[in-house]
């Protein structure tokens, strides 16, 4: 299962390395490898919906909000989707590493859902920002574009040097977590009722996506040297460190946050149209990436305590 990129022609210490595997195709097998990927495949199968039909679109009253708060959630909508289309892309260069590794099929199986569930997120996103008003197609202040970009995930799936457990372990088990985490508090403050809908079902997706990074981390760390095992904890440290802490997911969190997105949020928030705020964030990053630690340390995943200026020292 390990692959060879000694008998790549160039060699790893290149970025894109694993796109230079040889390319082979047979043996075949895509047989059920690991129960726990297939059965999550089995359940995306089951749980299928419909951004069009699966929304009370009607419902949505325009009528019940301000101008300002309108304008602020179509922002908030539009980035989401932005968000959400960014998961797009970077979905298939994970499956291609998949392949390319000649890992378990069921890999390629659920992953090949996600992406798919990642498109209806991004549409449902935008079909609420329409409902407000209008999807935009970039951010108001042109400044912000930087920060609404990829995180860098995209460009390390092809990475040798990075074990693809390391994506893994950083990417989902981190990053996906703490954006679920966030979201299950999201859901419990809006109190729109079109909006609580889009959440929930977009929940109904993520929470499978947790899973599989936990699901497949915990099949592999037993087959794992602990010189891998060391770079998901170095990978883990640098998402939490430098993506998330730096307001990768929110503004609030950077050293210079965008005063303008931080306020349009409030509105959104106060509306009970989908944000949230400083006030609700800030525990819910404590304890999730409490969780992430308790989670990783028996898989050999020490993390260490981290400190932010707005948050607090050793959490
Ligand atoms: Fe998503
Ligand atoms: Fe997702």
């Amino acid at each position: 299962m390990t692959p060879t990129y000694t008998l790549a022609p160039t060699g790893t210490g290149r970025p894109n390395a694993v796109l230079d595997l040889p390319d082979r195709q047979f043996p075949r097998s895509i047989g059920e490898t690991v129960g726990p990927i297939r059965e999550l495949y089995r359940r995306s199968k089951q749980r299928e919906w419909n951004a069009a039909t699966a929304v009370d679109w009607a419902a949505f009253d325009p009528s019940s909000y301000t101008d300002d708060q309108l304008f602020a959630a179509r922002q908030y909508w539009s980035r989401r989707a932005w968000g959400e289309y960014g998961a797009i892309s970077e979905s298939p260069a994970m499956a291609i590493r998949y392949q390319m590794e000649r890992r378990e099929p069921d890999l390629v199986f659920f992953w090949t859902m996600r992406t798919h569930e990642e498109v209806r997120h991004a549409e449902v996103c935008q079909r609420m920002a329409d409902a407000c008003g209008g999807y935009l197609t970039e951010p108001v202040t042109k400044a912000l574009e930087g920060s609404v970009a990829t995180h860098g995930v995209r460009s390390m799936s092809f990475d040798a040097d990075t074990p693809l457990e390391a994506l893994v372990a950083s990417l989902i088990c981190c990053a996906e977590v703490i954006a679920f985490d966030v979201f299950v508090a999201l859901i419990k403050i809006t109190t729109d009722p079109v909006a609580k809908q889009v959440l929930k079902l977009i929940m109904r997706d993520e929470v499978r996506h947790c899973d599989f990074g936990w699901k497949y981390l915990e099949y592999r760390v037993p087959d794992m040297t602990a010189a891998e095992i060391d770079v998901c904890r170095a990978k883990v440290i640098w998402m939490i460190e430098e993506i998330e802490l730096k307001g990768y997911h929110s503004s609030w969190l950077s050293e210079a946050p965008d005063l303008a997105e931080i306020e349009a949020d409030r509105l959104v928030y106060e509306a009970g149209l989908g944000a949230t705020v400083e006030e609700i964030e800030r525990p819910l990053m404590i304890e999730s990436i409490g969780r992430i630690r308790e989670r990783m340390a028996p898989l050999g995943i020490e993390l260490p305590m981290f400190d932010h200026p707005k948050i607090g020292q050793g959490f």
